[in-house]
């Protein structure tokens, strides 16, 4: 057997392509022999994934996973070793050898039971009228139905049991897997009755679970399958078998409420879309979703309780590691209402107009309190802690600050309000908030914080400018790329250039356009800092001024010849540093 085991495993690592699998999460680009990408097993900045296709082989050079293609299946789809095998036979069309032929297990009892039960529901629908008609109603054609596997189980009380039965199926089995309940007598009955039948199926297509929605009008509206040996509500996701290679591909899921949106999302060309069923979000899920993707839109309903829903899902997504957005529909409508009102361009169009959760936040604090108002005050503090960018919360923070009551001095006011902010942060992580602790345990800025990369007297240059009375000062040297030493300080200072003349007052920095030079300084405002004394900013751009000198000396002494240019910038430096000097 086990020489067996081998053969079938080479077999099947023969005619596996592991770029080609391996592409369907990570987007690789061909370096030599091998190909290269950002590695799916830690947060990677820069790509250190390599695949090689002649050893079979993928390798991390930072977080150090690595394996072959059995790997790579039971690390991503989180299964054990012969499941792995399982898939990767069928992918290939390797046949496996039968490794425990004899009595049919338990679980291959359930999962015939389901079979059973679904071919049942599938067969009833064709010849019930109500059921074809309400399916016409709501604008589902035979694809949608054949798609989903949509099904019907019939008003008699004990149909599926008597099918069951006869089919020499144990009913206290499928009693375990809500198909059949015991009455009083000692009999089953059919816990779905009168109800369109959706299957619901795990990521890897298993069949392990129904909801039943009640023809028309009525209570309760659906009835989902109750937590079984093959099913457990908080880890599936529905749609997830359908949604997933897009989902990955798209680098992005959209999680909505409900079966018919699921499907309703899928018609109108949204095919990342999932729901969980009958459940709240939960981590779980979340989790589930971080396998495939790194990024979740929100689209919920815009009721008081989608909102809150909605709200909720982003903490956990976002606690996750991963990106939320939140997109509202308008109120009373659903993606599935949607498509039939207005086409599936709009149920795109809703997608990508999620916002940021603080967005969100921001948007429901401005709809029930206005400035005015004392407790607008303590709930946009709230909210601005909240941010997940020192961008996001700069964003907020000047425009807000502008009408802060009592204080007419807009910087001072900024000042004010972000402290505050601070101190909500603060508070939230000494555990006054258990729920989002654990994302505020994390620094402002998630990655490593740019500043660390500058050289330390650009730190302190750049910090100068930051200080009112330094600002002046500091701004002609900032501004002057050939100075710096690092990399980034000279894209920094370029950034600054631009801006010609040092400006008045804070809004200068949203006049930068997005990137880095941008964030850098945004880190550097919104950080916790010391005040910077003017010798502290002379030190620095003398200590400055001293490097580049002995750039300037060391290509000279490689070129024997100093370029004009370099000469010019030196010579205005100097200037430069002789007036700084004087006063
Ligand atoms: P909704 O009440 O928004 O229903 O519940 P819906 O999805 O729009 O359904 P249709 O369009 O009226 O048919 C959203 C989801 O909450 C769960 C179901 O998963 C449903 O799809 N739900 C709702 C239940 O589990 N039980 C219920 O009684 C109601
Ligand atoms: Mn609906």
């Amino acid at each position: 057997m086990a020489g067996e085991l081998e053969r079938v495993k080479e077999e099947i690592r023969r005619r596996s392509d592991l770029v080609e699998l391996v592409g369907h999460r990570v987007s690789l680009k061909k370096a030599g022999k091998t190909w290269k990408g950002l590695c799916p097993f830690h947060d990677d900045k820069n790509p250190s994934f390599i695949v090689s296709p002649e050893y079979g082989h993928y390798r991390c050079w930072s977080c150090g996973a690595k394996g072959d293609v059995f790997n790579w299946v039971m690390e991503t789809q989180r299964v054990d070793f012969i499941e792995a095998l399982r898939i990767l036979a069928r992918e290939t069309g390797v046949e496996l050898p039968q490794f425990n032929q004899g009595e049919k297990s338990d679980s291959e009892e359930m999962e015939l039971a389901m079979a059973e039960a679904q071919s049942f529901f599938r067969e009833q629908l064709r010849s019930e009228k109500s059921a074809l008609t309400y399916i016409e109603e709501r604008g589902l054609d035979q694809f949608v139905i054949d798609h989903w596997e949509i099904g019907y189980a019939p008003h008699q009380g004990e149909a599926l049991a008597v099918r069951l039965k006869k089919k020499g199926f144990s009913l206290a089995t499928c009693q375990k897997l809500f198909l059949v309940e015991e009455d009083q007598r000692g009999g089953y009955y059919d816990r779905f009755r009168s109800r369109l039948m959706f299957p619901i199926r795990d990521e890897r297509g298993r069949l392990v679970a129904f909801g039943g929605r009640i023809i028309g009008p009525g209570n309760p509206k659906y009835i989902n399958s109750s937590d079984t040996p093959l099913y457990s509500k908080s880890r599936v996701l529905y749609g997830m078998d359908k949604a997933k290679e897009s989902i990955s591909k798209e680098d992005q899921a959209v999680l909505v409420e409900g079966y018919m949106d699921v499907i309703a999302c899928h018609r109108a060309g949204v095919t990342q879309a999932v729901a969980s069923l009958g459940t709240a979000l939960a981590d779980d899920h979340v989790r589930l979703l971080k396998r495939w993707c790194s990024k979740v839109v929100v689209l919920y309903d815009s009721d008081d309780a989608g909102k809150k829903a909605a709200d909720r899902a982003a903490i956990m997504i976002t606690e996750a590691g991963l990106g939320a957005k939140i997109s509202l529909l308008a109120q009373g409508e659903d993606p599935d209402t949607l498509l039939k009102s207005k086409g599936a361009g709009s149920v795109k169009v809703a997608v990508d107009q999620g916002i940021s959760p603080m967005d969100f936040r921001m948007a429901l604090l401005n709809e029930k309190l206005s400035a005015d108002d004392d407790a607008y005050w303590t709930e946009v503090v709230q909210v601005l802690a909240t941010a997940e960018t020192p961008l996001e919360l700069q964003k907020y923070l000047i425009p807000i600050s502008a009408q802060y009551p009592g204080i007419s001095d807009r910087q001072a006011a900024a000042k004010a309000l972000e402290r505050m902010v601070q101190a909500e942060r603060k508070r939230i992580k000494s555990g006054a908030n258990r729920r989002i602790e654990r994302e505020v345990d994390e620094p402002l800025v998630k990655s490593e914080p740019f500043n660390k990369k500058l050289f330390g007297p650009e730190k302190v240059l750049f910090m100068s400018i930051f200080e009112p009375g330094l600002r002046q000062k500091a701004w002609q040297f900032a501004k002057f790329p050939p100075l710096m030493k690092s990399e980034l300080a000279t894209e920094v200072a370029k950034a600054l250039e631009s801006l010609g003349d040092a400006p008045e007052g804070e809004g200068w920095l949203h006049e930068l356009s997005d990137g880095i030079p941008k964030e850098l300084l945004l880190e550097l405002a919104v950080g916790e800092r010391e005040p910077i004394e003017v010798d502290a900013l002379e030190d620095a751009v003398e200590r400055l001024g001293k490097e580049k000198e002995r750039r300037d000396m060391r290509q000279l002494s490689q070129e024997k010849s100093i370029s004009e240019q370099d000469d010019s910038a030196l010579r205005e430096l100097n200037a430069r540093l002789k007036k700084l000097k004087g006063g």
